[in-house]
């Protein structure tokens, strides 16, 4: 790094590195180092380095246009699928690169599942909604396998219930929140160790919302969690940890509660009272 940067960095008051509390090595499960991603000639994620600790929630956080979502898509590769999207620097699963010419992406979108903003399931019945993936990835052998692995998957999304007498009716007929919990539903059903969730609750009314957070309580038993909010409610009742993001820095990462209550820089600050944002 130029000595140039480094001093106009330190002018609008970033810290040389992220402030917060570091997570124990035996609990990463993402390792994040120096990641940098450009759209063109456009950086919008600037060196940034984090770690998400297994079985637990992490919440990112930070005015809109700061990279959240790129961010959180450069954790899947889901940029790939960007023409003029370049990234930088080393993320590493369980300490394996991520972005290591060997990796298979269809598989790793498996491992690290994704959760979109607007509920977006296939044009198909519910069941084959949720069947879809082990089918392509060839989890199963049997037909009873596959209803197995369909009724646990909505189980564990909280959906079973409200379904299980129209599996065969289009998902896409379901409410806003119930299609939300088939996209839950469809990301488990490959027994993903990551799920990666972009405002999973912003099309969402009060009451589905608060669904999907209950859900996103019980699923951190068995999975890790990685969500995007614009909701600081939402980030301070789901999340464990919480990353402050703006304009393309990680500005701090530590507990949520100590992000909430008493954080350590004066930009953080500055948006959880509400000054910007
Ligand atoms: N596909 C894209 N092409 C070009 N620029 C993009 C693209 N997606 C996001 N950006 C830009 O990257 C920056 C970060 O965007 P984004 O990650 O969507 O922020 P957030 O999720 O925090 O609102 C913004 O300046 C945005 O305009
Ligand atoms: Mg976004």
């Amino acid at each position: 790094m130029n000595v140039q940067t480094k001093d106009s960095e330190q002018d609008h008051g970033y810290p040389d590195t992220t402030v917060g509390k570091p997570i124990l090595e035996s609990d990463i499960k993402v390792a994040a180092r120096d990641v940098s991603v450009f759209y063109g000639e456009k950086q919008a994620i600037k060196s940034v380095s984090l770690d998400v600790a297994a079985n637990e929630v992490t919440a990112f956080i930070g005015p809109s246009g700061c990279g959240k979502s790129t961010f959180l898509r450069a954790l899947n590769r889901m940029n790939d699928t960007i023409d003029i999207c370049r990234v930088t620097g080393d993320i590493r699963l369980d300490g394996e690169d991520v972005y290591d010419r060997k990796v298979d992406v269809v598989q790793l979108r498996a491992r690290v599942g994704m959760v979109f903003q607007k509920p977006n399931p296939f044009p198909k019945s519910i069941f084959e909604n949720v069947a879809y993936g082990p089918r392509i990835h060839g989890l199963v052998s049997h037909k009873s396998e596959l209803e197995e692995i369909v009724h646990s998957s909505l189980e564990r999304a909280g959906l079973l219930n409200e379904v299980k007498d129209r599996l065969d009716t289009p998902g896409t007929g379901l409410s806003g929140g119930q299609q939300q919990r088939l996209c839950i539903a469809r990301a488990i059903a490959v027994s993903p160790e990551v799920i990666l969730m972009d405002e999973p609750c912003s099309a969402l009314d009060p009451i589905a919302t608060a669904k999907i957070e209950e859900l996103i309580d019980e699923l951190r038993a068995n999975y890790t969690i990685v969500i995007v909010t614009h909701s600081m409610q939402q980030a301070a009742r789901v999340s464990q940890r919480t990353a402050f993001f703006h304009l393309g820095n990680l500005v701090e990462m530590g507990d949520t509660e100590t992000i909430f209550t008493n954080p350590e820089h004066r930009l953080t600050q500055g948006y959880i009272t509400g000054r910007f944002g």
